[in-house]
């Protein structure tokens, strides 16, 4: 038996919903397939966007999408992708493969289905390939409320009202294919640039001039601290405007990403099902590696951030395997298995857990690409072992982290060693207790005691995804990993759930 203590009267940082984010490239069937199938479509959709998606992020009350890229961001040009559909440019998608790009999944597609979805926008802009007065427009051009030629322009093409961007980000790795730039290079472009977009009116001294309302995401590491330490030094502090010095943030966040990538050598990885015990081990070692870097920035960040006013932005992670046999190595499709909801339930732990820091993440991608939360087929979509993570921890959302303990071990195969549980809980405003609990022991399951401190134990319920280690979703056998009802015991005032080998639980108490 496993103790488990979660200390309600131990109030830590509030969960912010954006942690359980997702991201959206055109990258191979992502945009189109996955999300997008055209009004004409047999397959039901809602203005173009497919209806089964919709519903199942809203199920997941999904908070935030990350749109258009990736590494086609800094190749994106946004006005080829408005106006009437069939008179927009047909490109080549360089970043992925050369594919195609018919510019039919646009901003106005893009911005009507996150307020159709009900979640946040999340723009990448292009710093790339991208001039300062392409920035500019675009930005004008969603957000604007003037008789400004932008504003007017997006009123011809049928859209009165200005979108709500909740954030921006400025370029994309543009340490290596978003440019290959030094951390000055990037700071001063990140500053030209931004010092002449504008949310809302442009040129008027209101609000929307100081960009409140949507946030600015700066590019992140590559590794180590030297370039976060660059970006925050100078997009923090002393700014200057005409003969005055402000005190001011010129960012809102700094991005992070990390994949763990399926084998040490990446040319020659394996697909996701195809896994033994040390790949197992592996891939959930390199997962829970995240936690290291998730520190590192900061830590970095805190030398000029103390009070973590800017948050770490982690807007790519998940699994990375080899393609699919029988399918584009560069379209980045792969299969979702029981390993990769341990490697989410893990990540969205730690995440959790450094609340105080870390305020949004997007995982890589939303629809077949990476670890995926959804897989689609024709007009068939399968729902990945890795969305039911994200169903199961929804109540997580602006809830706020509690102190926990729990007698963990280390264990695994060889040199690949990793915590037996990764754990958090929350409490949100009713005193409700979400726990979130994943067993990374390929063959040995567990019993918990799960104790609470400074509140009662009224009632629970509890979720488990539990199946064996390889289990997959398909077309013919939809539901193999699922949430499922869990028994959940209380004696002696303490919670009683047992925790199979490679499975995620979720205990929702009741407090008084
Ligand atoms: O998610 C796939 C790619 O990985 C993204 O386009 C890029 O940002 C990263 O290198």
């Amino acid at each position: 038996m496993t103790r488990y203590l979660i200390n309600c009267l131990d109030k830590k940082a509030k969960i912010e919903k954006d942690i359980y984010g997702n991201f959206t490239e055109h990258l191979g069937r992502c945009i189109y397939d996955g999300l997008w199938v055209g009004k004409d479509s047999e397959v039901p959709n809602v203005n173009g966007v497919r209806k089964d998606v919709i519903e199942a992020l809203k199920r997941i009350q999904l908070p935030v999408l990350r749109w258009p890229g990736g590494a086609f961001a800094d190749t994106y040009h946004w006005k080829d992708g408005i106006g009437p559909q069939n008179k927009r440019k047909k490109i080549a998608n360089v970043s992925w493969g050369g594919a195609i790009e018919d510019n039919s999944f646009g901003t106005h597609e893009f911005l009507d289905m996150c307020e159709e979805i009900g979640c946040d926008a999340f723009v990448n802009l292009n710093l790339g390939t991208g001039t300062v007065q392409e920035m500019v427009d675009w930005v004008e051009y969603m957000t604007g409320t003037g008789d400004t030629p932008m504003v007017n322009l997006r009123r011809e093409n049928g859209r009165e009202k200005p979108w709500k961007i909740a954030y921006l980000g400025v370029g994309n790795e543009s340490w290596g294919g978003g440019g290959q730039m030094r951390a000055e290079h990037y700071v001063d472009l990140y500053k030209q640039c931004t010092q002449f977009i504008h949310i809302g009116n442009p040129g008027s001294f209101d609000e929307s001039y100081l960009n409140r309302g949507t946030k600015l995401i700066a590019v992140g590491p590559p590794t180590g601290s030297e370039w976060t330490d660059a970006v925050m030094k100078n997009l923090t502090g002393t700014q200057y405007q005409l003969n005055f010095a402000f005190e001011r943030n010129l960012t809102d966040g700094v991005s992070l990403h990390y994949y763990a990538f399926g084998s040490d050598d990446f040319m020659n990885s394996k697909t996701a099902g195809d896994f033994d015990e040390y790949d197992w081990y592996n891939l959930l070692q390199k997962g829970a590696e995240i936690e290291e870097k998730i520190v590192l920035q900061d830590n970095t960040m805190s030398r000029y951030d103390p009070s973590k006013v800017i948050g770490l932005v982690i807007d790519e992670w998940g699994s990375w395997y080899a393609a699919e046999p029988g399918t584009n190595p560069l379209f980045l499709y792969q299969q979702n298995t029981v390993r990769d909801a341990v490697l989410a339930a893990m990540t969205l732990n730690i995440f959790n857990k450094h609340a105080d820091r870390v305020k949004l993440a997007t995982i890589a991608q939303m629809v077949n690409v990476l670890q995926s939360i959804i897989l689609t087929n024709g007009g068939k979509m399968i729902l990945t072992p890795t969305y039911h993570v994200f169903d199961m921890y929804k109540k997580h959302q602006n809830a706020t982290l509690l102190g926990t303990f729990i007698e963990n071990e280390i264990i695994g195969v060889e040199d690949k060693r990793i915590n037996r549980f990764y754990e958090s809980s929350s409490i949100d405003s009713e005193g409700k207790v979400l726990a979130t609990i994943c067993n990374t022991s390929m063959d040995s399951d567990e019993l918990l005691e799960i104790e609470l401190y400074g509140a009662k134990i009224l009632e629970a319920e509890a979720d488990i995804i539990h199946a064996a280690p390889h289990a997959k979703n398909t077309t013919d056998k939809p539901d193999m990993v699922s949430k499922q009802r869990w028994n959940v015991n209380i004696e002696n005032e303490k919670l009683i759930v047992s925790i199979p080998a490679a499975s995620v639980i979720s205990v929702y108490i009741t407090t008084k």
